[in-house]
């Protein structure tokens, strides 16, 4: 039975977890979850266990913001050491990977010295045995890749870890979401949920179509204490329809961070999902309440957190027609492939473009334009810009590429031509490489040599190489973490001062001085093209 006539509230917060873990894109694939686990869980767990006191003061202090602290407000050691003890228990086999992981690695640089590594697999640990191939690079150093779609199909993908946490949300103010675990605080209804499950299509289907609460009830499994809480989420007032863009040319929409919806009458593109909740609110924004009921393609330049949130994602799963994301290196630990992720996620159209890769549809197209730099000089592939056509127009979105070969972008240049509006982040100090990468590395990479390699975005110079390379007229900075709602998966606070702030304020002024029209995306924006 599917009538009724109760609604989804827009502001019910549905946080996907990973083992009690806020999901994102490392605790998917069996290989990062296991190194997250054993290097990033275990490790905050135990030393908030050991000093609870210091990891309330860090997280109040704003310099020391983003890293290794519980937010947990009120002091939960008996509750974390609950969660350490179960962790330990439960995840054995994980905690195994991880081992294996760091074993292998250190066998190969012990041992693979530049003849054969055929006699090396005999070596290789049982649980990664038909899973990695040993490889050297062109220098003689050993590595070894993944091989990533079978590694899902074994044991080490289990997605009985992965749970839905349904709550409302009223303000921006979300601890930030990487170092500190899920605690139920009796506020929410936490359900066995995994990704793939349609259950949550059925679910944000009903922003829009209504339902009776026993299809609800039946559908969730809910049992009598989660369904009288669940019975709160539902509404009978009838949510604002959207109008779809049907004029001619195009209309974008800035939605926060690196998000932006194009539309055109014959298509709607949706790149780096990151929305926010309905709620009372100073700063205006379009919400999910602002989307198509169909989105064409939505596009994720790169596997950062803040461009590729499953919380977003999942909840716009029954919209979406083709998701496209960028074409993958193979196998390496610290760049695992998002189309087989998203597929193991339940998205069943993904496309992956690799660099120069062009999908064609009704006036015009988007094709995938290469991303440098922003990934501490690992070798991740999962990375692309986008430029799109339509009509007349021409639009390059850069996301967080790092112009460190300006040479690129005359090559580049060569192959589009000129581009009418660029939108470039700026995040040009960026956090050392190990703040992502660090429970990837089986080596403790010394301080100085993290703090050189930075996830860093393009600074003035190097975006004005681009506005300049490309003969942009328009050029609107983004992706730069400032709206409130994003806290809890960026955890930045630039003020004047802050040198990304220095930095754009300088290219804005600079192209305006030149007739190019300039500005740092905040909030909301919407422009019509003609
Ligand atoms: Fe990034
Ligand atoms: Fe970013």
């Amino acid at each position: 039975m599917n009538n009724g006539s109760y609604y989804l509230r827009p502001n019910v917060l549905m946080e996907p977890l990973v083992d009690g873990w806020y999901a994102w894109a490392h605790l998917i694939p069996p290989a990062t979850l296991a190194r997250n686990v054993t290097e990033r869980h275990l490790r905050i767990m135990e030393s908030y266990i050991e000093a609870p006191e210091a990891h309330q003061a860090a997280v109040k202090n704003p310099a020391m913001s983003g890293g290794p602290f519980m937010d947990l407000g009120e002091n939960r050691v008996a509750d974390v050491e609950q969660l350490r003890v179960r962790t330990l228990r439960d995840r054995r086999c994980l905690i195994e990977l991880s081992q294996s992981i760091e074993t292998l690695d250190l066998t190969l640089q012990e041992k693979g010295t530049g003849y054969s590594l055929e006699s090396l697999y005999a070596e290789v640990p049982e649980n990664l045995q038909g899973y990695v191939e040993l490889i050297y690079d062109l220098n003689n150093h050993p590595s070894f890749r993944l091989i990533e779609p079978l590694l899902y199909k074994s044991c080490n993908y289990d997605d009985s870890l992965q749970s839905l946490m349904f709550s409302e949300v009223t303000g921006d103010d979300r601890p930030f979401v990487l170092s500190t675990p899920r605690l139920d605080k009796g506020d929410a209804v936490q359900l066995q949920i995994p990704f793939a499950s349609e259950q949550i299509d059925t679910l944000f289907r009903m922003k829009h179509h209504p339902a009776g609460f026993t299809f609800v009830r039946e559908t969730l499994h809910l049992n009598e204490d989660d369904a009288h809480r669940f019975r709160s989420f539902l509404t009978t007032e009838k949510p604002q329809p959207y109008t779809k863009y049907e004029g001619e040319g195009a209309r974008w929409r800035y939605f926060g961070h690196a998000c932006i919806l194009l539309e055109t009458k014959n298509v709607s593109v949706l790149l780096d999902p990151v929305l926010s909740y309905t709620y009372e609110t100073d700063v205006s924004r379009y919400t999910y309440e602002n989307l198509p009921e169909v989105i064409d393609y939505v596009l994720i330049t790169h596997n950062h957190q803040d461009h590729i949130l499953f919380e977003t994602l999942l909840q716009l799963r029954p919209r979406i027609r083709n998701i496209v994301v960028p074409r993958n290196g193979g196998g390496a630990l610290q760049d695992p492939s998002l189309k087989l992720l998203l597929k193991r996620c339940g998205f069943p159209n993904v496309i992956e473009l690799g660099e120069m890769d062009e999908i064609a549809f009704d006036g015009g197209g988007i094709t995938a334009i290469p991303f440098l730099g922003e990934h501490g000089d690992l070798s991740v592939l999962t990375k692309s810009a986008y430029h799109l056509r339509f009509g007349k127009h021409t639009l390059l979105f850069a996301a967080d590429s790092c112009n460190i070969a300006p040479q690129m972008y005359k090559h580049i240049h060569e192959q589009i031509g000129d581009v009418d509006a660029l939108f470039v982040g700026m995040e040009c100090d960026g956090a050392p490489v190990s703040w992502i990468y660090g429970p990837l590395l089986t080596q403790r990479l010394e301080r100085s040599k993290d703090q050189s390699r930075r996830l860093a975005g393009s600074n003035y110079e190097r975006a004005m190489a681009i506005v300049n390379e490309l003969n942009c007229k328009e050029v609107y900075v983004y992706a730069m973490g400032q709206e409130p709602w994003l806290n809890y998966v960026m955890s930045i606070k630039y003020t004047e001062k802050s040198n990304p702030i220095i930095q754009s304020d300088r290219l804005i002024a600079a192209c305006r001085s030149r007739g190019i029209v300039a500005e740092r995306l905040f909030g909301e924006k919407e422009i019509l093209l003609p």
